[in-house]
């Protein structure tokens, strides 16, 4: 019988960008898909480290398994991703119930060993006895990644690892230097994903615009959106993170150019003070980050603009948040993503004092998102009446669910079959995190996107 997957995947894009290549992996080498992990031979854990309370759900999923394990003793558990470092001994004496661990970027660890069983095709994935596990586990609730292969909106990981050491940033130590991949290999991936259904692939990297630099060619995110934009059937590309310090003039000038790049920038600011952006060594300051986000509305008007914000970090005082707080209030971004800061192992602020209490910490969490509520919905409210081109990407509660160039979410009701396409939306009710329209009657989908591309 076919040996069965699954892949419960935490973090950010990137793992859900590895849990794919992952899977199809395993498809390969002849594997099918599990809808439970009860029913799976192979579960896959693809885990995070950004923060303590990341990987405490991986410590709780681990928690079911050992004792789906203990049931099934057959059952191969591998844990992946950002939590596995160069020693991950502490964690395989937590979970004594792993067959096998694979960092970051490696996980043709995981399919050499399944490939290794039986000359490709595995007959029985036997790998604890080749790995040496005992066994103990269950899990519930990840999403059947194959769902995810076929859906019009897709990533893609242009390079990994990251070269700055934000003292507070676990990233670096997990995930190693940066690596860029060839524009030949991504444009090739990317057709694939088309063949495969995709309208729209976002480009990730730790900094996405310093892609290239450690390629022989130097190419460079203007370069790669040029060779990306000449694929047909592919409609909208985006692309994130960038860093206040590193993102030059010709990436905003190619958002500007180029018609399916899409006008979004996901530019985290970390802190509005700069005695914090110092301790945090993010390498600019408060009024160049402010020049860089008038630049980029300058050359494209229509930018939406998304930033992460970290509060409480190590002796963040009140006249350090306010600042932070202030630069929300006169920035007024699309998309605020905030956190509580939280000290992590091997990075420079773990020797220091976390000495923000809890409680403050919450508070100003809740103060950020307080303000950011204000500003989405004042911003989303200026869309009312619009028609904005759509991208519909599936069904939630029985509605159409799409973004917008900038990436809004929108909600709409249509008879039609639109999954993939681009609809014309005109917005009837607007919120903080989404809005919601319908199709202007005279206006097909075909139309309209031919119209736009
Ligand atoms: N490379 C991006 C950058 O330069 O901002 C993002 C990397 S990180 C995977 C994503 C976000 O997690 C960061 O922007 C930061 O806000 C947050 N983060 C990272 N380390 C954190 C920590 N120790 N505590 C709380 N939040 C953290
Ligand atoms: Fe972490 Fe800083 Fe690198 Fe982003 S730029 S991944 S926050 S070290
Ligand atoms: Fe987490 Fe690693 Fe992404 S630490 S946020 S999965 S890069």
């Amino acid at each position: 019988m076919t040996k069965r997957y699954f892949i419960w995947t935490v973090g950010c894009q990137m793992n859900e960008a590895d849990s794919e290549r992952i899977e199809r992996d395993l498809a390969g080498q002849g594997l099918s898909p599990a809808e439970t992990a009860e029913s799976a031979d192979l579960i896959v854990l693809n885990t995070c480290s950004v923060r303590a309370a990341a990987e405490e759900r991986t410590y709780g999923k681990l928690g079911e398994l050992r004792d789906l394990k203990r049931r099934r003793p057959d059952l191969i558990v591998a844990v992946g991703g950002c939590m596995v470092g160069a020693d991950h001994s502490a964690l395989a004496r937590r979970a004594p119930h792993v067959d096998l661990f694979f960092r970051p970027q490696q996980h043709q660890t995981l399919i050499g060993r399944v490939a290794g069983t039986a000359g490709g095709v595995p007959a029985r994935l036997d790998l604890d006895v080749e790995l040496g596990g005992t066994g103990d586990g269950c899990v519930d609730d990840s999403i059947a990644l194959s769902a995810r292969i076929g859906r019009p909106a897709r990533f893609l990981n242009v390079m990994s690892g990251c070269n700055r050491a934000c003292t507070y940033c676990i990233v670096p130590l997990r995930r190693g230097r940066e690596t860029s991949r060839p524009t030949s290999d991504l444009a090739e991936d990317a057709r694939r994903l088309v063949a495969e259904g995709a309208r729209e692939v976002t480009l990730l990297g730790q900094i996405v615009d310093r892609y290239g630099r450690d390629l022989p060619d130097r190419p460079d995110l203007a370069t790669l959106f040029e060779a990306l934009s000449s694929i047909e059937g592919l409609q909208r590309i985006r692309f994130l993170t960038s860093h206040p310090a590193d993102m030059p003039e010709r990436v905003i000038d190619a958002v500007a150019r180029l018609p399916k790049v899409m006008p979004h920038f996901n530019i985290p600011v970390q802190s509005g003070d700069d005695a914090m952006l110092r301790r945090m060594r993010r390498g600019y300051t408060v009024e160049r980050y402010r020049r860089l986000i008038d630049r980029v509305r300058s050359v494209v008007p229509d930018a939406t603009i998304a930033t992460d914000v970290i509060v409480g970090m190590c002796g963040e005082t009140e006249a350090e948040f306010g600042n932070t707080l202030r630069l929300i209030e006169d920035v007024r971004f699309d998309v605020v993503h905030v956190a509580m800061y939280s000290p992590r192992p091997e990075t420079r602020a773990a020797a220091w004092n976390d000495d923000v209490p809890p409680d403050v910490k919450r508070a100003r969490l809740h103060a950020v998102e307080e303000v950011q509520e204000r500003i989405s919905t004042q911003i989303n409210h200026g869309y009312l009446g619009r028609i904005e081109p759509v991208l519909v990407e599936g069904t939630r509660r029985g509605r159409w669910e799409g973004r917008t160039q900038g990436n809004k979410l929108v909600f709409f009701d249509d008879p039609r079959p639109l999954v993939g396409e681009i609809v014309p939306v005109q917005i009837t009710r607007t919120g903080a995190w989404s809005l919601q329209g319908e199709v202007p009657r005279a206006v097909t989908p075909e139309r309209h996107r031919f119209a736009i591309v």
